[in-house]
């Protein structure tokens, strides 16, 4: 079976492409190399994975591409994903996502595609209302990061109504994982991890009684392969570990298992973060047969040895 990736260079795109072509499909990767990292590009090369440069916002550039990869499945995780730059630059943000979303789904269901799965976020939910967020939980996007992946979303559910596409909208909590991109947009494990290697104290803003919900990249790959196989289609699951971990516990694990000396110092709070954020995870459970496998711990463990 061929699965072509947009994003392939990226963090999830390129465990993706290395852990579906361990299982024995025929990858092809699609990236345009804005947020591409050396690292992935090199792992990529040295698993003999196909890359095509290429932008998902033009359309003709990636309808040929479809066209003559002729894939199976497309896994588009191509976007722009920083919360924060997002508010900075909201235009990009919705011109790359939502116009790159549009393409990728127009050409798939030009092309008869099997199945598209679209990599999604929880960021479409904005501020809890209820915990844990299940699939039914109202969306309402805090930044244009979270409207651009909800209206992907929405552009995905158009397509599959009207032209009979097969997809499955996966709503990605915190993931993590090696050969994460460390940016001044990076997620709180690259940030703590850093700070550890340059024992500096770990950074917290607020109390760091907010919780979030953290999910290795391998759990995730593995949530896609399980997509590229239910019969349950045509539907949108939560993608986390179903566990939240305040920021304070997770700190103290990173001190814990680093056996760091360098403690925690105390931020204001950031304006717009979100307190509690967790995922219920029983429909990808039951539709899809999806477990998470790999604890925080032995990510965090793996992390420090890795990096
Ligand atoms: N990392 C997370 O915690 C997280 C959480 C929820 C959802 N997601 C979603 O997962 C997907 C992948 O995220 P990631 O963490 O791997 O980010 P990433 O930045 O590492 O990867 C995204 C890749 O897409 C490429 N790209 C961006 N715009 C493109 C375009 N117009 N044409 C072609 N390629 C383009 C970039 O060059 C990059 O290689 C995104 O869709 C994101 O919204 C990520």
């Amino acid at each position: 079976m061929k699965v072509l990736i947009t994003g392939g260079a990226g963090f999830i795109g390129h465990h993706t492409a290395i852990y579906l072509k361990s299982l024995g499909y025929d990858v092809i990767c699609l990236d345009n190399l804005s947020r591409s990292s050396d690292e992935a590009l090199r792992v990529l090369r040295s698993e003999n994975i196909k890359l095509l440069v290429g932008d998902v916002t033009n359309y003709k550039q990636l309808d040929s591409v479809v066209s003559s990869a002729s894939p199976d499945v497309i896994v588009h995780a191509a976007a722009l994903i920083s919360v924060e730059e997002s508010m900075e630059r909201p235009e990009e943000y919705v011109n790359n996502n939502v116009i790159g979303t549009l393409n990728v789904v127009r050409s798939a269901a030009r092309h008869r595609i099997s199945r598209l799965i679209y990599v999604s976020s929880a960021a479409v939910y904005g501020d809890p209302i209820k915990l844990p967020i299940d699939e039914n939980h109202p969306t309402s996007p805090k930044s244009p990061y979270g409207l651009s992946k909800l209206f992907g979303e929405e552009v995905v559910k158009l397509y599959c109504r009207a032209y009979d596409l097969s997809s499955i909208t996966l709503r990605l909590f915190n993931v993590y994982g090696p050969r994460q991109q460390l940016s001044q947009y990076s997620g709180v494990i690259l940030k703590f991890i850093r700070s550890v290697r340059e024992n500096l104290p770990l950074t917290i803003y607020g109390s760091g009684e907010q919780s979030r919900d953290f999910i290795h990249v391998i759990d995730v790959c593995r949530a896609v392969e399980l997509s590229m196989m239910s019969p349950y289609v045509n539907e949108v699951y939560n993608v986390g570990s179903g566990k939240p971990i305040s920021i304070n516990e997770l700190a103290n694990l990173i001190l814990n298992i680093s056996g760091c000396k360098v403690g925690t110092v105390y931020m204001p709070p950031r304006s717009g973060d979100i307190i509690h954020s967790y995922a219920d995870m029983s429909k990808a459970n039951a539709y899809l047969g999806f477990k998470p496998t790999i604890t925080i711990e032995e990510g965090i463990k793996e992390l420090l040895e890795v990096r």
